[in-house]
Parts: structure tokens; C-alpha cells; sequence
């Protein structure tokens, strides 16, 4: 059942790029990039008229939200909020049937979000799901739902979960713009073919990934407390990397957006906090590397996850992993992937019970 994998959340990293590819196959032209999604329910009309979109999640779940807050500003220029479930459906909602609500759950049965669902609909908003089980009961009460085809997973740490989320989420996005014209032919067939690749990708650099980070975790695998950062897109994937080690290894792990360091936590870097920084050459490349020269000037230790020929580097800390180059909207698909493999590692080296930790649920029915 584990395919000769130790884990299921191994196995489940493993099935990643497999996970994409049925999260995006069918939906796309391969060669215009045009993204059909007739399972949303909701004609491109209704679509024309949204003015504001709310996503609403829990956990991993809510990750995929932030990053597709990007995508869905930069791909179709609506405005979008982001919530966790539980406090979405305390506030007071500024809702109409102009707003989309979108939620977000690997079950499609977590109580909160399913409650934040519930009061979007009674106030007139439009309701569409991005789900992983057939038949859950947010399927049953959205008026549209786009299915992430992971296939079952069993970890409780969610992974290929979360890579299919994203999948349909950029999917989504780009349906979005298309639909709305703001986004054009060639744009869209070149993020449509970047979104298609990249589960190539992924699966070319499992393995490798897989046995760089093994190297590394000796120096880490004790640490007490851990900082992921990252910036943009990436910034989600340092809060996704956090929870991941913090779930399965129970180091204290907290994610930043780089840029906030210096209004805090910097306050914390020495030589026993060490640092995940997410630094893909993007365009908030060099801010990036300035916040590492920052940690580093602290002595704080920091490992590095860049892009492949960059030297530079290898000049501001000793421990770098090196991703292949993408278009940058892909990034945190790419991303999430060593963040995730860092977080297994330690936690298997710590002799965790990685697939059922301590006080967690896979799917939390409780508010
Ligand atoms: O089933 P859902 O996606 O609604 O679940 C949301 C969270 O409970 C879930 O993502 C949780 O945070 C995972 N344990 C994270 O690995």
C-alpha cells in the first residue's frame, strides 16, 4: 500500500507530478493555452459580473489561497480576499451576489469552512469549490465545484493535496482572465504551458531533491525553533513549509514574509535559529538576498533555495539547494516541493510518527 515508500507522505510527495497532471489534463488546449472549465457552474456571464472574489480555508487549504490571491489579482485584476474559515464566518461579511466565494478543502468537510459556505450562500453570494473527495458535502452545496483529482491521500500533513490546489487554483485564475479579457492570447498560452510543465519538472528533480536535503538535515535535524521566508508567491509556501515542520516534527517553526523580518523577529536570528529562505530569481530577487545578508550577518545559519547558475549564492551561505528555472508564476509549485522534503526529513530523523501525528486529524469536523 506504500508502494515500498516508509511513508505515505512520502509516497504522496512522490505522487506529486501525477498529482498535477490530473489536476490539469483535460482542462487546458495545449496548444492555445485556453483553459475550459464548465464544472465551475457558473456561466461566463456571471463570471463577467463578479467585482469581488473571497477565498476561504483552513490550514494547508488556506495556503493555496494566499498564492492564488496573486494569481487571480495578476491574471484577472479582481480583487480578492483571503480568509481562515474561522474567522470569516464570525466577522461581519460585506457580501452580494457580485461576490464569488470560493472555498478550499482537500475533504470538503471541515466544519468551518463548510459554515463559511453556508452563510456566503444565505447572503447571495456565488458559491464554487475547489475540492479533492467526490461526493463531500461542499460539492454538494457549491454551485460549481473544480475537483483536484490527487487521489486519496492518507497523510495527515497534507501534500499532493496541496500541489493540485494550486494546479486548479492557477487554472482558475487564468479561466478568469481569459474569460475577462485581461489577460492576452500569448500570455495565456505561455502560463498555460508553464503550469503543464512544471509536473515534468517536479518529477525530474524529486530524486535529486530527495538526497540533497538527506545531506543537509544532520546540521538542522535538533534545531528548536526554525524560520521559513520567502516573499510574493513564495511567501505562502514559507507559511506552508512552517506548518508542515511543525506538524510532523514538532520543532517551533513560524513562516515570514522576508520583508517583515526587520519589524521583529530578526530580533530572534542566532546561531541556533536557522532559516529556510525561499530565493528564486523573481523580480523580488535582490530584496531577497538583501534579507539573507541580514541573517547572515547575525550568525544565523540559513539554507537557500535558489535558482539553478546562481553563484551568487553560494557567497552568502553554505548550505544551497538549487531549483531549475521556470516562468516565476509557477514558482511556489516548484518551491513547495523542497520545503516539504526538509520537513519529512528532519521529522523522520527525529522519529516522528510522520503520517499520524500527535493531536491531529485528517479532517477536522469540530469548530
Ligand atoms: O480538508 P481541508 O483542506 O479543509 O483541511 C484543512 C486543514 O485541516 C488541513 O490542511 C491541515 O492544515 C493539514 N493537516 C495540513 O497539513
Amino acid at each position: 500500500e506504500k508502494a515500498g515508500y516508509k511513508h505515505f507522505m512520502l509516497k504522496e510527495i512522490f505522487e506529486q507530478p501525477q498529482a498535477i497532471t490530473n489536476t490539469v489534463s483535460g482542462r487546458i488546449n495545449l496548444e492555445s493555452g485556453v483553459v475550459n472549465l464548465p464544472e465551475v457552474g457558473l456561466l461566463p456571464k456571471d463570471l463577467e459580473d463578479i467585482d469581488r472574489i473571497f477565498l476561504v480555508a483552513c490550514g494547508t487549504s488556506w495556503h493555496a489561497a494566499l498564492v492564488a490571491k496573486y494569481w487571480i489579482e495578476e491574471f484577472a485584476r479582481i480583487p480578492v480576499e483571503v480568509d481562515i474559515a474561522s474567522e470569516f464566518r464570525y466577522r461581519t461579511l460585506l457580501m452580494n451576489r457580485r461576490v464569488l466565494t470560493v472555498s478550499i478543502s482537500q475533504s470538503g468537510e471541515t466544519a468551518d469552512t463548510l459554515a463559511g459556505i453556508r452563510i456566503a450562500r444565505k447572503m447571495g453570494a456565488k458559491i464554487l469549490t475547489i475540492c479533492n473527495v467526490v461526493g463531500s458535502t461542499m460539492t454538494r452545496e457549491a454551485d460549481g465545484t473544480i475537483y483536484t483529482h490527487a487521489g486519496p491521500e492518507i497523510g495527515v500533513a497534507s501534500t499532493k493535496a496541496f500541489i493540485s490546489q494550486l494546479s486548479a487554483l492557477f487554472l482558475f485564475s487564468l479561466y478568469l482572465g481569459q474569460i475577462r479579457g485581461t489577460i492576452d492570447g500569448a500570455t495565456g498560452k505561455r502560463y498555460g504551458r508553464a503550469l503543464i510543465d512544471i509536473a515534468t519538472v517536479v518529477a525530474e528533480e524529486l530524486p535529486r531533491l530527495q538526497e540533497e536535503i538527506g545531506s543537509l538535515v544532520e546540521n538542522y535535524y535538533d534545531s528548536r525553533d526554525f524560520l521559513f521566508i520567502g516573499r510574493g508567491l513564495n511567501f505562502p509556501i514559507a507559511l506552508e513549509g512552517a506548518l508542515k515542520l511543525k506538524e510532523i516534527s514538532y520543532i517551533h517553526a513560524e513562516g515570514y514574509a522576508s520583508g517583515e523580518l526587520k519589524h521583529g523577529p530578526i530580533a530572534l536570528i542566532d546561531k541556533d535559529m536557522p532559516v529556510l529562505a525561499l530565493v528564486p530569481r523573481d523580480k523580488v530577487y535582490q530584496k531577497s538576498i538583501s534579507n539573507v545578508e541580514e541573517i547572515k550577518a547575525r550568525q544565523g545559519r540559513v539554507i537557500v533555495i535558489g535558482t539553478k547558475g546562481d553563484d551568487y549564492l553560494h557567497n552568502i551561505t553554505d548550505d544551497v539547494i538549487y531549483m531549475p528555472e521556470v516562468d516565476e508564476v509557477v514558482n511556489p509549485i516548484l518551491y513547495t516541493v523542497p520545503a516539504q522534503l526538509l520537513s519529512y526529513q528532519i521529522a523522520v530523523k527525529r522519529g516522528c510518527d510522520v503520517d499520524q501525528p500527535r493531536n491531529l486529524a485528517k479532517s477536522v469536523t469540530v469548530e
